[in-house]
């Protein structure tokens, strides 16, 4: 049996998240400049994506572009903007094909202009596919992130249209970038580094983590197959007690 059979249909993440890592090593190992490694890095991410689909994932989440990765040589910050601009022009007709519909998060105005203009118009040309909600992260921090919330959050008490005691958990989700994608199930990392790096640190509370040597470019199906089975067979407790866990079990069935 291979492993697409062996993944259960009642247990499919809704929400996974990728730290997409190893491009630089990977282009390293061939002699070949880093940039090389970005480039075979879409054919990564078109299986990741085409592969949650399959299984009926609703939403994939890339790290493509941290607030941090503007400190990276102008060269390489230049290449990555034109291949994010180039590639997401030229995929549209396959976002179309497979229903998927585009979304960002994160600083996007600090992109160069032609960058955020394509991305925009891919957002605007995919707004009504439903099959799979894929997200770019870009100029993306998580405490970024966070600290954005929360000045969102104070203007509204300072204007008065929100009391402090009315804050909840909800408020929060609701000024998060996310705000309209579920909790993160799943978050994988590739190239065997186990870290966070600033990426959706409200997003993954009860997410769980998976971590591979596959450099990014190696990535395929298969691999994403490995990571949703590894997870299907993990016990998700949210804090109650397998117990607890098995006697809801008993009532739902
Ligand atoms: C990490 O590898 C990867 C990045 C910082 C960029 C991710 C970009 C892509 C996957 C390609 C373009 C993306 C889109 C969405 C079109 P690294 O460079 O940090 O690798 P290293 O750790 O081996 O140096």
């Amino acid at each position: 049996m291979n492993l697409l059979e062996q993944i259960k249909d009642n247990k499919i993440p809704k929400h996974i998240a990728i730290i997409m890592d190893g491009n630089g090593r990977w282009a390293k190992k061939q002699g070949m400049a880093r940039i090389f490694g970005h480039r075979n890095a879409l054919t990564s991410v078109r299986e990741a994506v085409i592969g949650a689909s399959e299984v009926g994932t609703k939403a994939v989440t890339l790290y493509a572009f941290s607030t941090e990765n503007w400190n990276r040589p102008k060269l390489e910050v230049d290449a990555l903007m034109t291949l994010l601009t180039q590639s997401l022009k030229k995929e549209v007709p396959e976002f179309q094909k497979n229903g998927v519909k585009v979304n960002a998060i994160g600083r996007l105005t600090d992109l160069p202009k032609n960058a955020y203009q394509t991305l925009n118009n891919v957002i605007d040309a995919t707004k009504n596919n439903t099959k799979i909600t894929l997200t770019f992260s870009l100029s993306y921090g998580s405490r970024e992130e966070i600290t954005n919330c929360v000045k969102k959050i104070a203007e509204q008490v300072t204007q008065g249209s929100l009391a402090i005691e009315a804050i909840d958990e909800t408020t929060i989700q609701q000024h998060l970038y996310t705000y309209n994608l579920p909790d993160v199930d799943l978050m994988i990392r590739t190239s065997g580094e186990q870290r966070i790096s600033n990426y959706l640190l409200w997003q993954i509370a009860y997410a769980e983590l998976y971590f591979t040597n596959t450099l990014w470019p190696d990535f395929r199906r298969e691999d994403l197959y490995k990571a949703i089975y590894e997870y299907q067979n993990r016990e998700r407790r949210f804090g109650k007690t397998s117990e607890q866990l098995e006697g809801e079990h008993e009532q739902t069935i």
